[in-house]
């Protein structure tokens, strides 16, 4: 597990440079991420460059037994850039051209900015090619970061025509496959086919689908362009980019086919202000929920099947949620050993120091603007220390994944378009039956439904809303040779152009399934929303959506049992198909059903699960080795009946802190709280 920081040398007077790159030596840190906003340090008029101060920096690293990773300054055209060339700039929606003064000013299907792109990178790339301090490049940084993956502009129109002539045989294809004839939206040609803006009512949605994809492949295809510079130039480079949390409109899958390394950006107390479907807790404010962020570490690991790393790592307090708290005394050590749990082999903090000049004076670094050390950079020295010596030489191994829960981008953007009720949310949803599994120790894999299934023991999809045929027939296939599955509500309802589909939901896997939807309701807060069980007299509460389920050959697993016109309806079903079995489940659940569908899925599956964990407390295996990690503000003893060998922590936990052991410790583990 290597540890990191992000570093702006250019900030900082040159006398200062080898002070910090020794700091950083000594917090045993490992990696120097630099580069990704200094543009116009290092070319400040066309042509003119100016590169000592990063040779200087990059020697200093290497001299401190170091490595440097740089990236590619594309997320900030200088001024003179943008002057010469205003047409490389998106736009947005209502047709706003975005100003400079900020950053992600551009558009991704600028052919100009493609030319410049070209340029600086090969001018940079060429100047390090053999500059063994280098270890790898990252590409720009947080493509999409504040909305800026959909542009409006015309050298957008003109691609996304391009894109639809090149997908439809026809434009009478086109018509019918999106079903145009609604609203006489019917096209005569595909130059006809405007870039969507503002409307009096909503877009079609098979076109608002269509530019999420194009909007989406336009960037998997300019990031494909930066890596390609770069490996033509040194093959040995890794190339990697900085993903967001909880992030919809960049499909991350198809972004890292062109990356050796996968890595997404971790802010725990933004994301829970932000992403949260409930007011964040104390705990959480300063914490963040250990769910949210392994959600994140699961897609990204996933993405490749491979270690992931978290290239930036909240620090300490930051500027941008509504409030800026302090994390907890050691949550920036708890959110490196969190993330290597879930598969990191690299941590990279953000950012060194904070900044006296600019837009973000109001985040911390792991040292204070005045060059001492900050809290951050305590617990980062103890987290490098710590995690040094778990694994060795060559790390801690891979991570064991009994189940997939599968993600679908287009889905995602689908409900995003049509959320049918106020408080719908993909991620959210898949949150709770992710949490669910987490909450009983199991490691998740976070794919695409194109994945091979075969390798699971189980898999959940909690809203798979598009299904192709292709997905069915496979869903269908799993299950016969034994898999178990268990379905979300809201699936198998529209086709691959986000046309409803005649059959009834769940459409292609309704005959797996066994029933299908013969309505559904959306409940505001305020209405009882209670399922029970068939079996027993166990009653749950569920949220937001509710459908009514007719049983064709499957067996009832639970009815409404609420006020009103639910009541007696069933909620959910089981279906057994040759050697497996599948679940459909029509409402969203709270946490206790969540818990309720997850468990005996585990058990048909023959996957080992713990006692159920309290929210915050988590416990992680990878590598034939266990993490414990408390987000809470609450002391714990783990209970197990292994002697376990610990290599960090033992079995009592304080707040918010964290245990390794040397032993996979699952079955009958749990934690009592312990009075405080
Ligand atoms: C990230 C971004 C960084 C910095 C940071 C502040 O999203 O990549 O450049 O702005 O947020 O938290």
């Amino acid at each position: 597990m290597n540890l990191g920081v992000c570093y702006f040398p250019e900030h900082w007077p040159r006398e200062r440079w080898e002070t910090d790159i020794q700091a950083m030596a000594e917090a045993g840190l490992e990696y120097v991420r630099m580069a990704e906003f200094s543009w116009a340090v290092m070319e400040p008029e066309r042509g003119e460059f100016n590169f000592e101060w990063l040779d200087e920096v990059v020697e200093l690293i290497r001299e401190y037994d170091m490595q440097a990773v740089l990236c590619t300054p594309t997320a900030t055209p200088p001024k003179w850039l943008v002057d010469e060339h205003p047409e490389i700039r998106q736009e947005t929606f209502d047709g706003t051209t975005l100003e400079f003064g900020s950053r992600r000013h551009y558009c991704f299907n600028s052919d100009a900015y493609r030319e410049e792109t070209d340029r600086i990178i090969t001018e940079m790339a060429r100047r390090y090619a053999d500059n063994p301090a280098v270890a790898g490049w990252q590409t720009d940084n947080e493509f999409g970061c504040h909305e800026t993956v959909r542009c409006y502009c015309d050298d957008c129109e003109a691609a996304f025509r391009e894109w639809l002539a090149e997908k439809y045989d026809s434009i009478e294809d086109l018509n019918e496959s999106w079903g145009n004839r609604f609203w006489s939206q019917q096209y005569t040609s595909f130059d006809e086919i405007d870039a969507p803006g503002p409307t009096p009512d909503g877009h079609h949605p098979a076109r608002l689908l269509e530019y999420a994809r194009f909007s989406s492949d336009s960037v998997v295809d300019y990031n494909a362009f930066q890596a390609d510079l770069l490996r033509e130039i040194n093959s040995d480079w890794f190339v990697t980019h900085n993903f967001m949390g909880h992030f919809s409109d960049l499909n991350a899958f198809d972004v890292s086919q062109d990356l050796e390394l996968v890595a997404w950006d971790s802010y725990p107390t933004g994301f829970v202000q932000e992403m949260s479907p409930e007011e964040p807790t104390v705990d959480e404010l300063r914490a963040g929920n250990p769910d949210q962020l392994g959600l994140n570490h699961d897609l990204y690991r996933s993405a490749r099947d491979r270690p992931f790393w978290v290239m930036e790592q909240q620090p300490g307090d930051i500027n941008w949620p509504a409030q800026g708290t302090q994390p907890a005394d050691g949550a920036m050590r708890l959110w490196a050993h969190h993330a290597s749990a879930h598969g990191a082999d690299g941590v990279v903090y953000f950012r060194w120091r904070r900044c006296l000049e600019g837009q973000e004076q109001y985040h911390a670094g792991l040292r204070k603007q005045d060059g001492s050390p900050d809290r951050g950079y305590h617990d980062a020295t103890q987290a490098a220390s710590e995690l040094a010596d778990i694994g060795g030489e060559d790390g801690v191994g891979h991570v064991d994944t009994p189940v997939a829960l599968l993600f679908d981008y287009d889905s995602c953007w689908a409900l995003e378009d049509q959320p049918h009720a106020p408080d719908f949310d993909y991620w959210q949803l898949l949150e709770s039956f992710h949490g669910a599994l987490r909450a009983r120790g199991v490691q998740v894999d976070v794919v695409p439904p194109s994945t091979d299934l075969e390798v699971y023991d189980a898999v959940v999809a909690p809203a798979l809303h598009l299904v192709t045929d292709d997905v069915a027939t496979r869903l269908e296939a799993y299950v016969a040779a034994g898999g178990e599955l268990l379905l979300g509500p809201r699936t198998g309802v529209k086709d691959a152009y986000n046309k409803l589909r005649p059959k009834l939901q769940p459409g292609p896997l309704a005959d797996l399934v066994g029933a299908t939807v013969d309505q559904h309701d959306t409940l505001p807060e305020g209405i009882e929303t209670t399922v029970s069980r068939v079996d027993s007299d166990e009653t749950y509460a569920f949220r937001t959506w509710a459908e009514w389920l007719e049983a064709d050959n499957a067996e009832p697993l639970l009815t409404y049992e609420m006020d009103g016109i639910e009541d007696g309806r069933t909620a959910a079903v089981r279906n057994t198909v040759g050697k497996g079995s599948v679940v459909y489940c029509g409402v969203w659940p709270e946490a206790d059903l969540a818990d309720d569908l997850v468990r005996p899925l585990l058990a048909r599956a023959g996957v080992e699960y713990t006692e159920r964990f309290p929210d915050g407390v988590r416990i992680t295996h990878r590598d034939g080795r266990t993490w414990v990690t408390n987000f809470t503000s609450n002391a714990y003893r783990l209970e197990t009946n292994v002697d376990a060998d610990w290599i960090v922590g033992d079995d009592t936990l304080e707040a918010f802190d964290v245990a390794v052991a040397d032993d996979e410790l699952t079955g009958t583990v749990r934690v009592d709280r312990l009075e405080t």
